[in-house]
């Protein structure tokens, strides 16, 4: 016979209900720009920024789950709602702020120029006419397009920055352009490509931000004082001393 179903319950035996679960927000990133965002042998996502947003998200009492999200639709997914914020060794730039929110800067960088060992470049203006790799859309798209021009031919625009930088192992572009961060990881992680770097000074100090929605100043505050909190205790030193040495 059918077992009988369990009483259904009512509310004088019902428990006093559990305290509402800590918040889940959806990051998305960009896992393809070591040491700030990459994925490990596991699959997992690390790095600079995934340790900074963890322990933001634990001073600020919500949770954070990660999703790999390829550049060229990180804005977009922010946009629609699939992700809550980014982090993602994302420029904070006057553009962007017009379609999105920007926490306190958490990073300085700048431009810097990878090319072959063997490379004649010696400054930014050497590669007017060469043929340059760039991830799509990023800040070294922007400038390599300012110093080349709207209709050069000569800019390779490549879907993420580890793809330029195998093109410019290749043979297939004579240098690339992209955050002195990520160049320096690269270089000094895979001496096989036998790359340097040349830094110029037209390179502009540029800020990274966290990213929510324009408007969601309930979710940025949070998060700024997170930020804060971890610059505050020497959470942040320390993170940055794990990637980037004291
Ligand atoms: N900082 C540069 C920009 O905002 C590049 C960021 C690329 N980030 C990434 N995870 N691929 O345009």
């Amino acid at each position: 016979p059918p077992a009988p179903a369990p009483a259904p319950a009512t509310e004088a035996s019902a428990p006093a209900p559990a305290p509402a679960p800590a918040k889940v927000y959806v990051v998305g990133t960009d896992a393809a720009y070591a040491p700030f965002e990459s994925q490990n042998q596991k699959g997992e996502i690390v790095g600079f920024d995934i340790d900074v947003v963890n322990a933001i998200a634990q001073k600020a009492g919500f949770e954070v789950k990660f999703v790999n999200t390829p550049w060229e639709g990180i804005f977009n997914s922010l946009q629609q709602g699939d992700r809550d914020f980014l982090v993602s060794a994302i420029t904070i730039t006057d553009e962007r702020k017009q379609t999105m929110d920007f926490s306190n800067p958490y990073f300085d960088a700048h431009q810097l120029i990878a090319v072959r060992e063997n490379s004649k470049v010696t400054k930014f203006e050497d590669l007017k006419k060469l043929k340059v790799g760039v991830q799509t859309g990023t800040t070294g798209d922007e400038v390599v397009t300012k110093l080349q021009g709207k209709n050069s031919t000569t800019i390779k625009r490549f879907e993420s920055t580890p793809l330029a930088l195998k093109e410019l192992e290749a043979g297939g572009v004579d240098a690339v352009v992209a955050d002195n961060g990520v160049i320096e990881n690269y270089v000094a992680n895979n001496p096989q490509s036998k790359f340097k770097t040349v830094n110029d000074a037209s390179f502009t100090p540029e800020q990274y931000g966290i990213a929510v929605r324009k408007g969601n100043t309930e979710l940025l505050e949070k998060i700024n004082q997170g930020l804060a909190a971890i610059k505050a205790d020497g959470t942040y030193d320390q993170i940055y001393g794990k990637y980037f040495g004291a």
